[in-house]
């Protein structure tokens, strides 16, 4: 396996792991705009390939055959390079996924508390399938309690999210990028 540690570090990709509501998308895109790199998003890059919101593949063919597209999608997006790569929460859930993108990029897992992620999560949990009932607060418990350690497993650099800006947490990973 390749490392992009070290001098290599600029061409690595940019991972962004985390759970829902933790912003990778949000912090993908700054950081890609500030950086003058691609950017990918891999719930946007599998609604554009098989031309369905995420929400009807959920619905019509299950959470199986999503995350079997989640990885066919890792496959196509691993081999860039110098490119920010926001992920879906669910990403860690495949110990495939995980190598394949640590071969060419730095994993950055942004964590938060609960409160974070369920405050984050509380306008636009409708657009998350696994979300999408009326106890929702506990199914996030579940869920992070379920992930949490494959997420620091997954990681290369934790950044913590709780009472940040976008910006802010945008700036930590440029700092670690830049050797700074
Ligand atoms: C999922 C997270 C979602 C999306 C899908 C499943 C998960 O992405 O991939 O609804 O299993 O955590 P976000 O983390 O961008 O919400």
């Amino acid at each position: 396996m390749m490392s992009y540690k070290g001098d290599l570090m600029n061409d690595a990709n940019i991972v962004l792991i985390g759970f829902m509501g933790t912003g990778k998308t949000t912090i993908g895109k700054i950081v890609s705009k500030r950086l003058d790199r691609r950017f990918i998003d891999t719930d946007r890059y599998i609604e554009e390939k098989y031309d369905m919101p995420i929400k009807d593949i959920f619905k019509y063919y299950g959470e199986d055959y999503f995350r079997e597209l989640e990885r066919r999608v890792v496959e196509d997006i691993s081999s860039y390079k110098k490119a920010v790569i926001s992920t879906g929460g669910g990403i860690i859930l495949q110990d495939c996924n995980i190598d394949k993108l640590k071969e060419k990029g730095i994993i950055f897992l942004l964590e938060g508390s609960i409160d974070t992620i369920q405050s984050n999560l509380q306008n636009s949990r409708h657009e998350r399938p696994l979300l999408n009932e009326v106890c929702w607060t506990s199914k996030v418990k579940v869920l992070l309690n379920e992930r949490n350690d494959r997420y620091k497993a997954s990681a290369d650099v934790i950044i913590n999210i709780d009472n940040k800006s976008p910006n802010e947490i945008s700036e930590e990973v440029i700092s670690y990028i830049s050797g700074k």
